[in-house]
């Protein structure tokens, strides 16, 4: 089968077809994809009933893995491989997560507008999440083009922000949400580190915003002219005419370039309905700004 694209909104998102994840993909395969990837962002592949070995094995066409996603909470027990993000809302034998677990508070975070790993030197390229088990009653998933509102900015303020760099760590984006109680050793791995504001796609040449709830600090800004700043691009960043939501349907597999997207999960009842959502994430070429090694 061809592969074909269909756009699924004017700047951001399309759907992929004729690609099988369960399969070795060609280079001429991996191209495509990838040529998808540069154009639209976002990549929504249906009928993609895969299990892990698979998702990984598809992954690994992309770039090394990026790992140890569920691990910056102590005494945690994994559901899944440390290649996975467990975006669900269960336990190791698949219970739902009770209403104070620090795995859920953790977890809200995702409800807020981030680029998966900015807290690391390296961040993500791109991020593949499988929908095992969907939701229709909220658990929308919004992607929003940081490309065309990098290009919708005025002159000015592009010229201001072209060599900004911002302080990203988990603690921030957390902090945000109240979430605030962290022992030493958590505190120690989740410190900051920099990443610049404008970053330019490695093949398409476009310039974007390196945007994320990880955000706390704009490097040599007093913080809360940095953070009113921060709110500002973000929400000129979320406009709708900027953000596609995807609605999910059951072994749908979305692909998503950090690079030049953000994105967020809608609430739903996670106390009550089962959402079995599974990430594996690709790193990135390198920082985006030279800096101390963590
Ligand atoms: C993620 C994430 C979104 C979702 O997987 O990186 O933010 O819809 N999850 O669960
Ligand atoms: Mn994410």
């Amino acid at each position: 089968m061809p592969i074909e694209t269909h756009p699924l909104h004017r700047h951001i998102g399309a759907t992929m077809t004729g690609v099988d994840v369960r399969r070795p993909q060609t280079a001429d395969d991996v191209a495509a994809i990838e040529a998808g990837m540069d154009r639209h962002a976002v990549l929504v592949l249906p009928g993609q009933d895969i299990d892990d070995q698979q998702q990984l094995a598809f992954t690994r066409n992309f770039g090394p893995l990026q790992e140890g996603a569920n691990t910056t909470l102590t005494a945690t027990t994994l559901r899944l491989g440390a290649a996975f993000a467990d975006v669900s809302n269960l336990d190791k034998d698949n219970q739902r997560l009770e209403r104070n677990d620090r795995r859920r508070m953790a977890a809200l975070g995702n409800r807020l507008w981030h680029s998966d790993a900015t807290f690391r030197i390296v961040p993500a390229r791109y991020s593949l999440l499988s929908g095992r088990i969907t939701t229709t009653n909220g658990g929308n998933t919004e992607f929003a083009d940081m490309r065309a509102a990098y290009d919708a900015l005025d002159p000015a303020t592009k010229d201001e922000i072209e060599d900004l760099v911002c302080e990203h760590s988990l603690i921030y984006s957390r902090g945000q949400l109240g979430f605030t109680d962290f022992t030493d050793a958590e505190r120690h791995s989740m410190r900051p580190v920099l990443h610049r504001l404008v970053r330019t796609h490695p093949v398409t040449g476009r310039k974007s915003l390196l945007l994320s709830a990880h955000i706390g600090a704009i490097v040599g800004w007093p913080r809360p002219e940095a953070m009113s700043f921060i709110r500002d691009l973000m929400e000129h960043a979320t406009q709708p005419e900027f953000v596609y939501a995807h609605r999910w349907t059951r072994h749908d597999f979305v692909i998503w370039d950090n690079r030049t997207t953000m994105h967020r999960v809608r609430r739903f009842d996670d106390l009550n309905i089962v959402r079995d959502m599974r990430r594996t994430t690709t790193m990135s070429e390198g920082p985006t700004v030279a800096q101390q090694a963590a």
